[in-house]
């Protein structure tokens, strides 16, 4: 790997699941478009996230990472958003009170576009087609028009990443995280559910706390930390001519940063060593992330993390687990291993999502809930064993009520599959599924506080 970097030495190396476009032109333009454009997030963002990751590496915090596997055009919308902010405000408060210890919160949102797909083309009623690479790129519709890469989606992506974030951070800072207002984020169709009363018992608790705190003199008035939240987010950056355009030099440390999201990460398909998604991300000091499939080896990892984070900084670098429920005991251990053995301050996740994808017998994309569970117990299994601290989950999920993994506590079936099924791309747990994950977590999370014994409290003096 050559020592010289700047946004675009990832151009003369060898690059896998890159769209090709017809009019090499257009694609000029809008890249050169894009680089005169704001920036959606500011490196100083960038920053606080790592240094809130970086207490996640020393086990002082837990990382909760999730959204939609890829976002859409069509279903761009305030209700989308909101719904989508809610439950993952649910499931931190659920986290937070377990781990009694802070949440990172870190949206799959505002910028994850872009799909890595296992082939090129796919057969639609008997014709071939260009496969379909998310909104970025090109369309779903079943025509070969459709299927062209068209660089006028990228400028749409920046539009809606940027109505998205400003949402976002409205719903962070302007109110709606108030933690008065924790029974409220409770959705209507939630209500109804298993996982409600449960919910409530952990609302009704904070609600009681907040109000001893407001009888001592500490309210949410007077305490901003109590109405509002740090909501980062984040995308696989996959398209690199989009990411270069909005690569951007900070100009308080003179330092590279990604600007489309807060933490970016690389694919398990896109992570060859001496390839442009490595060499692209080795150059911006970002937070960044690293799929960990099953085909990856520990030597293998070792040199990645050498190029990804060469000065072992705290944040810099999170390793998300994706093996599948039952091959997490074959190929997460020899991985933390060695990332003990050297010393490297890494956030261990835990993907729980793309290694459980089957295809039901009524032909849908699935993935069953009791796999994505087991997958989840398994990461904290090894890294009890191994004395390694599991740092974080990450997870495909929406606000809506959809029907796409089977199981939960209202075991949605195959057969029930069709009613509401909406994903452009893998399914996604529903609203429930994702509440009822986060009080599994909660569990782990609350067993190993436990297991630490008591608070330890500074000696008065
Ligand atoms: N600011 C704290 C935090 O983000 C407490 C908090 C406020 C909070 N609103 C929240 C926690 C909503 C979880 C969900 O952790
Ligand atoms: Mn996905």
């Amino acid at each position: 790997m050559s020592e010289r970097w700047t946004p675009s030495t990832w151009r003369d190396m060898p690059i896998v699941q890159a769209p090709t476009y017809p009019d090499a032109a257009a694609l000029t333009a809008v890249e050169s478009q894009l680089a005169t454009f704001p920036p959606l997030v500011f490196a100083g963002e960038a920053r606080k996230l790592k240094r809130q990751l970086a207490k996640v590496a020393k086990g002082e915090a837990f990382l909760l990472q999730g959204g939609d596997c890829a976002e859409s055009f069509a279903e761009h919308s305030a209700d989308n958003i909101r719904d989508f902010f809610r439950v993952l405000l649910q499931m931190a408060v659920v986290l937070t009170y377990a781990a009694a210890s802070p949440v990172v919160k870190v949206g799959r949102i505002a910028g994850q576009f872009a799909k890595p797909r296992s082939s090129p083309t796919e057969v639609v009623d008997g014709v071939e087609l260009p496969i379909y690479r998310g909104d970025i790129i090109n369309g779903t519709d079943a025509t070969p028009e459709s299927r062209i890469p068209d660089p006028r989606r990228q400028l749409e992506a920046y539009r809606q990443s940027a109505a998205t974030l400003n949402l976002l951070r409205a719903f962070a800072n302007g109110g709606y995280a108030n933690l008065d207002f924790v029974h409220q984020w409770m959705l209507g169709f939630v209500k109804e559910s298993p996982q409600s009363s449960r919910y409530r018992e952990v609302a009704d608790r904070i609600a009681e706390s907040l109000d001893f705190m407001r009888a001592c003199g500490i309210d949410p008035e007077s305490h901003p930390e109590l109405r509002t939240t740090d909501f980062f987010t984040s995308h696989e950056a996959l398209l690199l001519g989009y990411e270069q355009a909005l690569t951007r030099v900070d100009s308080t440390t003179g330092d590279w940063y990604a600007t489309s999201g807060h933490m970016i990460w690389i694919g398990d398909r896109t992570r060859q060593l001496d390839h442009a998604h490595v060499e692209y991300f080795r150059g911006i000091k970002n937070p960044i992330g690293l799929k960990c499939g099953p085909s990856l080896k520990p030597d293998e990892l070792m040199r990645l993390i050498e190029a990804l984070d060469p000065d072992n900084e705290p944040g810099r670098l999170t390793l998300i687990a994706r093996f599948g429920h039952d091959k997490v005991f074959d190929h997460l251990p020899g991985l933390v291993r060695a990332t003990k053995t050297e010393g490297r301050n890494v956030v261990w996740s835990c993907d729980p999502m793309h290694g459980n994808t089957i295809k039901a017998a009524s032909g849908y994309k699935t993935r069953p809930f009791d796999r994505i569970l087991a997958e989840v117990k398994a990461f904290f299994d090894v890294h009890r064993a191994e004395g390694s601290y599991a740092g974080g989950i990450h997870i495909e999920m929406t606000g809506k009520n959809v029907t796409e993994c089977t199981g939960g506590a209202r075991a949605i079936s195959d057969a029930d599959l069709h009613s509401r099924y909406h994903t452009h791309c893998d399914p996604r747990l529903n609203a429930e599924q994702a509440i009822e994950l986060a009080f599994l977590v909660a569990e782990q999370l609350k067993t190993e506080r436990l297991a630490r014994g008591p608070r330890q409290v500074a000696a008065a003096e």
